[in-house]
């Protein structure tokens, strides 16, 4: 499973690269503004830190204009990955863009149906909102089986990119169902690495070695 981070925090993403675990990043208009930072500038500056698709998302509705904004992200790196909405106008922007191979990442995506046109439309991602199903007392899960069950049934190549991910629980299961890629907030990134017993465990063993008086430098 690739591990993707979800954030426009360069600092957090320069930490994570740094452990060789990130494959990419995804970014949305809400943690861009979050950034306080200008869109085209920490776009450009996230590409330059990963190899992996840095994805940026479109915020025009119209096919035309998403085209237009496409167009001003592309030339940012050649990582750029350009996010569009799961809509008509979104699918018909994906398919234009795939077709000149450019990567895309459909996202906002709440049915396994709206999966089924992502990759009709060539998306090289979809992008299935888990936490937010969960929200709204919907297991978020359910959807990422049943597109893995119907891009398998007809060999799409489309990666099934699990988003909206709160917890480790969500990446345990996605990786289970198969998903290609967990799109994830740096601290569920952090925390998959976290148990209690590796600390007690690591605190008994150097209590020892302690007491052994040797180093090994
Ligand atoms: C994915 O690309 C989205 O940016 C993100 O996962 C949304 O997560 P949220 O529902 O926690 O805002």
């Amino acid at each position: 499973m690739k591990f993707f981070v979800d954030t426009a925090d360069v600092a957090q993403i320069r930490e994570l690269a740094e452990t060789g675990l990130l494959d990419g990043v995804t970014t949305n208009p809400s943690l861009i503004a979050k950034s306080g930072r200008n869109f085209l500038e920490v776009v450009a500056e996230i590409a330059s830190i990963v190899d992996g698709p840095v994805s940026a998302e479109v915020v025009a509705m119209d096919h035309e204009t998403q085209m237009k904004e496409a167009e001003k992200l592309i030339p940012l790196a050649s990582n750029i990955c350009i996010k569009l909405p799961l809509t008509l106008d979104g699918l018909k922007t994906c398919k234009k863009l795939t077709d000149r191979g450019i990567q895309t990442n459909v996202t906002l995506c709440f049915t396994a149906n709206q999966a089924l046109l992502a990759a009709k439309a060539g998306a090289t991602f979809i992008s299935p909102f888990v936490g937010r199903h969960d929200d709204v007392s919907w297991n978020g899960m359910d959807l990422i089986s049943d597109i893995r069950v119907i891009y398998d049934n007809y060999g799409f190549d489309t990666e099934i990119l699990v988003a909206s991910v709160r917890h480790p629980v969500h990446v345990l299961e996605a990786a289970k169902i198969g998903a290609d890629v967990c799109t994830l907030p740096p601290d569920v990134l952090k925390k998959l690495a976290n148990h209690p017993l590796t600390d007690n465990g690591l605190k008994a063993f150097l209590a020892d070695w302690e007491k052994t008086g040797q180093s090994i430098l």
